[in-house]
């Protein structure tokens, strides 16, 4: 037997493409970065290249990369319980479950937990199906994931596509079109999935009233409004799931990136009546809510609260948007709290990206037009201070040189 190949030198940007294109598949296409090792907001490449990690993971390592208190929390567990499956209680599950609850604010809540973000949008349209209704009504650009389920929501047709045929039944209109959506919702219609802010499209603010509007048609309707928090959700925003300034209240929430810290974690929470709706051997998981991504997740939302990092996450989101919007090359900064989609006046994202990457930053071109930024939420002044000189430098260079 061959030895396993360890040292990071065998890594180097040297052969990097040729190692990954001999053993991945094409999906992710090929990075052009291999990175060893991160601390707080910091990461750093094989060959010891130091970057400030402004994507934390797309939108997922909300207390930074090789958090003390989540990497205690995931040691001390793995040293008494690691997996035991769903048949068993544990701990860290009903505690983070309790939480979860406690951040909706509805004691009807109830938890199923999964492994990421399309197994909630897939657990919450098989509760939707529960109704005996089978229409859904999503948004055009929405993303709710990959799985054939959670593909079929997804409202981007080059993902759609290449998969056909999906699930039927499923309509897809404008995102923020209140006129749009009160046509598509009918008797039928099971359950309506929106995004607060659509990340994947490009970080899509709707307008203020357009959840209340939602809630209001899916009351009149008689369907399910099912929140995907996935992205928006566990603080980015300000809030804990970013719907929560339209003072509503949905049936289901989806949860998944930031919960677990780094670790998988999903979560699919029921609201009111649709809370007794799966029954015992409905639905399940394997590692779903297993013992360590749990005890990660209570390190974190311990964090959170600690931190005050929910009014925190709005006057550092306040401050990168003033100090971006007046750059060259910067047509409009969207978002809300430490979500943000910084739009070009032209699609040059791609080129933006990798120069910033470059100079020591790691960014997301999300459309032809838009970085994306999604930092962790220990994000500090200086770093961010940091970030906006070189944006400024890198858009000075495109869009004047
Ligand atoms: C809003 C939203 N829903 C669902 C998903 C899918 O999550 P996952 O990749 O964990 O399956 C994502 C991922 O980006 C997302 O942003």
């Amino acid at each position: 037997m061959g030895a396993r190949i360890k040292t990071s030198k065998t890594n180097s940007r040297g052969n990097l493409p040729a190692r990954w294109n001999q053993s991945m598949q094409l999906n992710y296409g090929t990075p052009t970065l291999q990175l060893e090792r991160g601390k707080g907001i910091e990461v750093w490449d094989v060959e010891g290249k130091k970057y400030l990690d402004f994507l934390g993971g797309i939108a997922t390592n909300i207390m930074g990369h090789n958090n003390t208190k989540v990497a205690k929390a995931i040691s001390e567990q793995a040293k008494t319980l690691s997996h035991i499956s769903n048949f068993y209680a544990h701990a860290p599950g009903m505690e983070l479950a309790e939480e979860l609850i406690q951040m909706t604010g509805s004691s009807s809540a109830r938890v199923f937990f999964c492994n990421s973000g399309a197994e909630a949008n897939e657990a919450a349209l098989k509760l939707s199906r529960l109704t005996g209704r089978k229409g859904v009504v999503a948004a055009k650009g929405a993303f709710h994931g990959r799985t054939m389920g959670a593909l079929s929501l997804t409202g981007q047709p080059a993902k759609r596509n290449p998969f056909k045929p999906l699930l039927r039944n499923i309509r897809h209109v404008d995102y923020g079109d209140i006129k749009a959506l009160k046509r598509a919702v009918s008797k039928r219609t099971a359950m309506v999935i929106l995004e607060p802010i659509m990340g994947e499209a490009g970080v899509v603010v709707p307008p203020t009233g357009y959840l209340k509007a939602a809630r209001e048609i899916c009351d009149t309707k008689g369907a399910l409004l099912v929140i995907d928090a996935v992205q928006t959700g566990m603080g980015r925003t300000g809030s804990w799931f970013g719907y929560e300034d339209e003072g509503i209240t949905p049936d289901v929430i989806t949860i998944a990136k930031g919960i677990g810290g780094g670790l998988p974690l999903g979560a699919m929470i029921a609201l009111g009546n649709c809370s007794q709706l799966l029954q015992p051997g409905m639905h399940g998981t394997t590692f779903g809510g297993n013992p360590i991504s749990c005890s990660a997740a209570l390190a974190v939302i311990d964090q959170i609260n600690d931190g005050n990092h929910l009014q925190l996450n709005k006057v550092k989101g306040a401050l990168i948007r003033n100090l971006i919007s007046p750059i060259i090359g910067v047509k409009e900064v969207r978002g809300r709290g430490l979500l943000i989609g910084i739009v070009l006046q032209s699609n040059q994202s791609k080129t933006v990206s990798e120069k910033l990457q470059q100079r020591g930053f790691l960014t997301n071109p999300a459309a032809d037009n838009v970085i994306r930024i999604a930092p962790a939420f220990i994000v500090t002044e200086p770093q961010i201070l940091k970030f906006v000189s070189a944006f400024n430098e890198v858009c000075e260079e495109v869009f004047r040189g």
